[in-house]
């Protein structure tokens, strides 16, 4: 018979997990506590932007394969086996994970379960949560009834959820008994058929295997950061230095794109949750570690401003910015603690008259920052500018024309915030380009000692003509 699941929690994890089992042929009940959220997804309307996601919820409601409820008693009746997917943001005084919603679940659920049972953590959680869950359900199950508490993290990325979900790259299941790793492995067969790597572990192990893997792509991204710090420091170019690590296949190139650093729902919430644990834990020098790359990817935002006034001179005041980007990356409408935002209002306070543009997440960027100006296209943005900040490397606006945009702007002065623009074609065209990280810097452009070559080296031209030096 098809199992019966029930995810708890349909924000961003939970919405895309049950479409996804729904996808896989497994009979869904979504249970949020929010009734517009099981409203909209009761008619298949996904209330976020995720590519593909749209799709599957609609076919999947339609069928009856996949229904959301408020209730977990119906939860309870209905599932044989349970995922909390609720969120655990970062406590409103502290940097600790709030804990809240996934000890109320385990609370709610636990006196309705009429038979035994296997809860499935999926959300993000300080490593130790799992163990005082089962303690929590257990205390409240009904006599006779059990509950076994097992882990199993995601590591889906804002964008890429529905193919990440349904093509993982690893499974970890945290057990405490072989029953709960059969129940995972029944629920993740097609994905273990096409040989997936499983990982079966304790339940601390799979609790902080998905923090430290948050942890560890912070901290590449901080690291890639630092360097820029110092290439700006010493006239080096860390695009090219982040080319140059990355062809060793132990580094590898990704997550090393310098810039103005990390955002969204997961990474910062989660290296400070984990530093905090780290201190619980007795280890303060880790969470000294974790709080540096916390702190490199905070000061990259606001290097970003202090270049954006060096680029104007020294004085934002009354300077025209376009803004381009408000989500934390591409693809996403997801404005949470994205670092565009921090720069467009870092250049604010500074007196630019900024105007930000995004292609999809101008609705959530204005619920969370209305003192900023939104245009609805990138052309409005441009228009009169004395200054262009790449800020969300949109695909479409690191397409962006050079020529054309050259014609909307009052001066061309692009600093590219991400590190993806086309360096040689937007100063071909004119422009004064700056980056993080790769400073028109004193060794770049001083002469060169000639080499001790049989023919004499060329005079160094200026790598980079027509930038402006801060
Ligand atoms: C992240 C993890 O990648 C995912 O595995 C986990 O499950 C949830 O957290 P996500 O938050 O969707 O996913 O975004 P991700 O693609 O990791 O990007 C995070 C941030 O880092 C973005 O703001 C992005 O712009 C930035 N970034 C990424 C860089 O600044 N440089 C890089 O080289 C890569």
């Amino acid at each position: 018979m098809t199992l019966r699941i029930s995810v708890i929690g349909t924000g961003y994890l939970g919405a895309t997990h049950a479409a996804c089992l729904a996808e896989l042929g497994f009979d869904v009940l979504g249970v949020d506590r929010s009734a517009a959220k099981v409203d909209a997804l009761s008619r298949g309307l996904v209330p976020f932007h995720e590519p593909g996601l749209d799709e599957l919820v609609a076919g999947h409601t339609a069928s009856g394969r996949l229904r959301f409820t408020t209730d977990l008693a119906e939860a309870a009746a209905f599932a044989d086996v349970h995922f909390i997917c609720v969120g655990t943001p970062q406590q409103s005084q502290g940097t600790a994970a709030d804990l809240t919603a996934v000890f109320d679940v385990a609370a709610g659920l636990a006196p309705h379960l009429r038979h035994s049972t296997v809860v499935i953590g999926k959300s993000t959680v300080p490593v130790g949560t799992a163990a005082e869950l089962a303690a929590t359900l257990r205390a409240r199950l009904p006599l006779g009834v059990e509950a076994e508490v097992a882990w199993n993290p995601e590591f889906l990325r804002e964008g890429h959820a529905v193919q990440d979900t349904l093509r993982p790259d690893r499974l970890v299941f945290g057990v405490t008994s072989p029953g709960a790793e059969l129940v995972l492995r029944e629920i993740y067969a097609a994905a273990i058929e096409r040989g997936t790597p499983v990982h079966v572990t304790d339940l601390a192990t799979a609790e902080l295997a998905k923090v430290a893997a948050n942890a560890f792509l912070a901290t590449k991204i901080s690291f890639i950061n630092a360097m820029a710090e110092i290439s700006d420091r010493a006239g080096a170019d860390v695009v090219a230095l982040a080319d140059v690590l990355g062809d060793d296949a132990r580094i590898g190139r990704r997550f090393l794109d310098a810039g103005i650093g990390f955002g969204g729902g997961c990474l910062p919430k989660d290296i400070r949750a984990l530093a905090a644990r780290a201190a619980e834990l007795g280890a303060p020098s880790i969470r000294a570690l974790l709080e540096d790359v916390d702190d490199i990817n905070l000061r990259a935002r606001d290097r970003a401003a202090d270049l954006a006034a060096a680029m104007c001179g020294g004085d934002l005041d009354g300077r025209r910015v376009a803004l381009l980007g408000a989500a934390f990356k591409p693809l996403s409408d997801d404005v949470r603690d994205s670092p565009a935002l921090h720069v467009a209002a870092a250049l604010r306070r500074r007196g630019a008259d900024v105007r930000v543009f995004d292609p999809a997440a101008a609705n959530n960027a204005r619920a969370v920052a209305p003192e900023l100006t939104y245009v609805a296209h990138v052309d409005a943005a441009l228009h009169d500018a004395d200054l262009v900040v790449l800020a969300t490397d949109w695909p479409e606006l690191v397409a962006l024309d050079p020529g054309r945009a050259g014609a909307l702007v009052r001066s061309r002065r692009i600093l590219d915030g991400r590190n993806k623009l086309d360096e040689e074609a937007w100063t071909a065209a004119g422009w004064a380009f700056r980056a993080l990280g790769r400073a028109a810097a004193p060794v770049a452009t001083a002469p060169v000692a000639p080499a001790p070559a049989p023919t004499p080296a060329p005079t160094p031209a200026p790598r980079r003509p027509g930038r402006l030096r801060s």
